[in-house]
């Protein structure tokens, strides 16, 4: 007999929906938007209450995506990362309210009806593949959820419906020991998430099928996968190969070294070991880049892929958001710049753009609704120039998608990160005092070669020696290109681009050349109303 989680897939309406069958380099060239389901948008756009402290379900639905992938698609971004789909515990647990965030698994086999049914997930996907869009889902593996302690072990779990498919009783807790970390259990005896016997055979074979019927299904192009570290490494290979589209896990650690062994065994992680330098650096002119650039390059030198293989991020569901931690305009700037010249894949979480503002979990969970998708926030405009030009550097340079990128002129305050015909220039002294700094660049483009910020479409000249000599103005950061790499009649900096390139279909922007000055005043302005929750 089969053990698996056939009912999901008997239980469809329409056909399955075709995956674009994804792999690690098709992801390479695509810009992540990262979403909560239950807070992007509702079927029906209703402006439901939502207090994120209360951790209730607000009312966001695969629909309410559905109608909303324009606003998402206009920003440039050609993949979105929704909430695991899967049934959770259905009541409020008195420790941390309920499952609307999709992580607290009790049925691998069902669809989360909170969401939508199965045709809305299918009309999702298809949705997204009629746009060129990819869809990646997040699925927790390592766990289940229980409400009670003990779990309710012979009448709650599917397909996982006895004891023996459990680890035995334990808390991982603060414990750094490996098979510890692998075979007890997280969460705590207040909401216990009973861990998957990963190292029993059936239990192995059960996880294969339902991942394979789960992508078939639903036409799913990539995977986020949770806490990738509590399964053994050899797990994974099986698992993904039975996926077949590209898997991306979460390893939340601050060290290269104990990441790196995953990189062998997944195609890519979310690189959490250069996201805690990297928000220290940007966060206050206190911060120090050459701390995060030791982390970059050590994660370059010990990935198997470098840092091409990862998701680069600076925001997402489990870590404040960085405009908790600073409203300044020039800081917050240069952090959502840096993922997009960054080596991997650049991941955007809903509501950055929108300035949002919440801080550690649950109150970084806000919905979306309350900003209403308004397209001439600062943060929406800044999103769709950075996706345009990474697409330009893409579509002009061949190898910029495997040209590692280079670290110059590292100071406290500044640095310039090379990857042609990109050339990103960070600063952290941000937008509220009159200092400013001078990133001197020797040898990275042609002599007297004429470049762009693509930010402000203003013109630099290189020097006799290809060097740059720029001054920084208002602590914003600077994207340079050459004016050749960029296509003409697109949406960067037309009036200068001369590239001759045959244009990419795909997204078309609105042109936009913008004064600095009057952004700052806009976002100092409107991120004080940007989160006002319902
Ligand atoms: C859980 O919720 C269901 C329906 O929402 C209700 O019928 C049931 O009594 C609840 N169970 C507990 C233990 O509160
Ligand atoms: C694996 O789990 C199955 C199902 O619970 C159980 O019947 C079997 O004995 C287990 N195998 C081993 C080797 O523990
Ligand atoms: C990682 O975090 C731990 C605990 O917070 C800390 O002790 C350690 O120094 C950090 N390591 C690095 C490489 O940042």
């Amino acid at each position: 007999m089969r053990v698996g989680p056939v009912s999901l897939v008997a239980s469809s309406l329409l056909a399955a929906a075709p995956t674009l069958a994804a792999n690690a380099a098709d992801w390479s060239t695509r810009s992540i938007y990262q979403l909560i389901t239950d807070r992007f948008a509702t079927t029906n756009d209703a402006a439901l209450p939502c207090d994120s402290n209360a951790r209730r379900y607000c009312g966001g639905t695969w629909q309410g995506i559905i109608k909303h992938l324009d606003y998402i698609q206009h920003m440039g971004f050609d993949a979105v990362w929704i909430s695991p789909v899967s049934a959770n515990i259905d009541n409020a647990t008195a420790a941390q309210g309920e499952a609307f965030h999709g992580y607290w698994t009790k049925d691998l086999t069902t669809l989360n009806k909170h969401f939508g049914d199965d045709d809305d997930l299918k009309a999702l996907s298809a949705a997204l593949h009629k746009r060129g869009m990819y869809l990646m889902l997040d699925v927790v593996v390592n766990h289940m959820a229980s409400p009670t302690m003990p779990p309710d072990f012979n009448n709650f779990y599917h397909p996982f419906t006895d004891q023996s498919y459990f680890h035995k009783q334990c808390f991982v807790g603060e414990s750094l020991d490996e098979t510890t970390i692998e075979q007890c259990w997280l969460g705590d005896p207040s909401l216990p998430l009973p861990d998957l016997n990963t190292e029993n055979s059936t239990v192995v074979n059960m996880l294969q099928t339902w991942i394979h019927d789960l992508v078939q299904t639903y036409g799913v192009d990539g995977l986020r996968i949770d806490t990738v570290k509590h399964i053994r490494k050899d797990f994974w290979p099986a698992w993904v190969q039975s996926a077949g589209v590209f898997t991306m896990g979460e390893v939340l650690i601050n060290d290269t070294d104990f990441a790196a062994p995953f990189t062998q065994v997944i195609d890519a992680i979310l690189d959490y070991p250069t996201y805690f330098p990297l928000v220290q650096a940007f966060v206050t002119p206190q911060g120090k880049f050459s701390t995060a650039v030791n982390m970059l390059t050590k994660a370059q030198q010990s990935y198997k892929n470098g840092l091409f293989r990862t998701g680069s991020f600076i925001e997402n569901h489990d870590q404040p958001r960085f405009q908790s931690m600073t409203k300044d305009p020039g800081l917050v700037r240069n952090a959502m710049t840096f993922p997009f010249v960054h080596d991997g894949i650049p991941i955007t979480y809903y509501g950055q753009e929108q300035g949002y503002q919440g801080s550690s979990d649950p109150y970084n969970r806000e919905a979306l609704w309350f900003a209403a998708y308004q397209q001439e926030k600062p943060l929406v405009q800044h999103y769709k120039l950075m996706n345009a030009a990474r697409k330009e550097a893409i579509a002009s340079s061949s190898s910029f998608l495997t040209t590692p990128m280079k670290f110059l002129a590292i100071e406290d305050n500044s640095m310039a990160v090379s990857k042609p015909p990109m050339l990103g220039l960070f600063t952290n002294v941000g937008s509220e005092t009159s200092d400013s700094v001078t990133w001197n660049v020797d040898s990275v483009y042609q002599p007297n070669e004429e470049l762009v910020d693509v930010l402000t479409c203003t013109k630099v000249t290189a020097n006799g020696q290809g060097g740059v000599s720029v001054m920084s103005l208002y602590g914003m950061p600077q994207v340079l290109m050459p004016v050749s790499s960029i296509a003409q009649g697109g949406a960067i900096c037309p009036a200068l681009a001369t590239g001759t390139r045959a244009k990419n279909s795909g997204v078309k922007l609105r042109s936009v050349s913008v004064a600095w000055a009057g952004i700052i005043a806009s976002v100092l302005f409107l991120g004080g109303v940007a989160v006002r929750m319902g």
